[in-house]
């Protein structure tokens, strides 16, 4: 089965890559010369394929990269370059709680998108998953590094909201039931075996790179703040605004209600000290992670 996933350079879709056979994979990206808008370069990237796993996205808008270009009007070019190519089947990594009407750009574009693939005519699984962990990830790698970096942590607010992050493991072996073709037109929740509050998920991670900080339980609003801040100044954000809101709400729940992958495809490991472990990024964070030092780097 030929594969094309968009966003295979990024972290899930380098982990789903890794685990398909390279002579039968295409990775698209804008590192590999394809932006999804384009649909031309896309049909040309998907021929020949069966099913593409829609992986692309971001999760904070920076330049000419918005969620609704990125998110939706991307979508729309990739189930365009789909038709064309004659692929069979999509499969697209959605956010657990994406949603309309929530006043947040990444989950409502999210949504949007997924309502696209659902009306493509095109066989689809959607797949809305909660936090995804492993080596190269966005969660363990930010918080390791922030818990090396400062001695104070802040946590969200005075409420204890929950979290059952996914191993990414677990996310690859879903993704590849969907291609196969296992839950057809379906949009299923994709969450961990284990159920736990954002802090002690925060206090695992720290305990497991050997650091203890002191927590600082701030306001959302702070935390919305520092969002703002480090999304403006930072390469990759500590924490980007659509981040802020699902630290603020959790991530334990499917918005709007969606079952769970039958069992035998459903995730199984938790939030494991083994396997945050192995996800420990190198180092801390430095000036190499500050935009304006990128740029001044990039000009001599
Ligand atoms: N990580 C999680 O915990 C999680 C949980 C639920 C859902 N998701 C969703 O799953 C998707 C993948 O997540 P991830 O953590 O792997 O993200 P990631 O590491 O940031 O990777 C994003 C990928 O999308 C590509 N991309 C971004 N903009 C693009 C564009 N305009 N044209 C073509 N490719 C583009 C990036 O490649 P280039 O930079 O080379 O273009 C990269 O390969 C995202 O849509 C995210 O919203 C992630």
């Amino acid at each position: 089965m030929r594969i094309a996933i968009t966003g295979g350079t990024g972290f899930v879709g380098r982990h789903l890559a890794a685990r398909l056979d390279p002579a039968e994979t295409v990775v698209v990206s804008r590192r590999t010369g394809v932006p999804i808008w384009d649909a031309d370069a896309l049909e040309e990237a998907f021929a020949g394929c069966d099913a593409v796993a829609h992986c692309a996205g971001i999760n904070r808008e920076i330049g000419d990269q918005s969620f609704q270009r990125v998110h939706v009007d991307g979508t729309r070019a990739v189930i365009e370059a789909a038709r064309r190519a004659g692929v069979r089947r999509i499969v697209m990594l959605s956010f657990l709680r994406a949603r309309p009407g929530c006043g947040s750009g990444y989950h409502e574009t999210k949504w949007a998108a997924e309502e696209l693939i659902r009306h493509s005519g095109l066989e689809y699984t959607i797949l809305k998953s909660g936090m995804i962990f492993g080596p190269g990830d966005h969660m363990v790698d930010h918080v390791t590094k922030a818990v090396r970096t400062w001695p104070v942590f802040a946590t969200v607010g005075f409420r204890e909201r929950h979290v059952r992050p996914v191993a990414v493991e677990d996310a690859v072996d879903v993704l590849v039931a969907a291609l196969e073709g296992r839950m057809p037109d379906q949009t299923v929740a994709v969450m961990g075996a284990e159920e736990l509050e954002l802090g002690a998920a925060v206090r695992r991670i720290a305990r497991v790179a050997d650091r203890s900080p002191l927590y600082v339980p701030a306001p959302l609003w702070v935390i919305r703040m520092l969002a703002q801040l480090t999304e403006w100044v930072m390469v990759v954000p500590l924490v980007a605004k659509a981040q802020a809101m699902m630290l603020g709400e959790g991530v334990s729940e499917p918005a709007p209600p969606a079952p769970e992958p039958p069992p035998g495809i459903r995730p199984t490991h938790g939030f494991d000290e083994e396997l945050i472990r192995a996800a420990l990024p190198e180092g801390r964070f430095g000036l190499r992670d500050l935009r304006l030092a990128r740029r001044l780097r990039r000009s001599t």
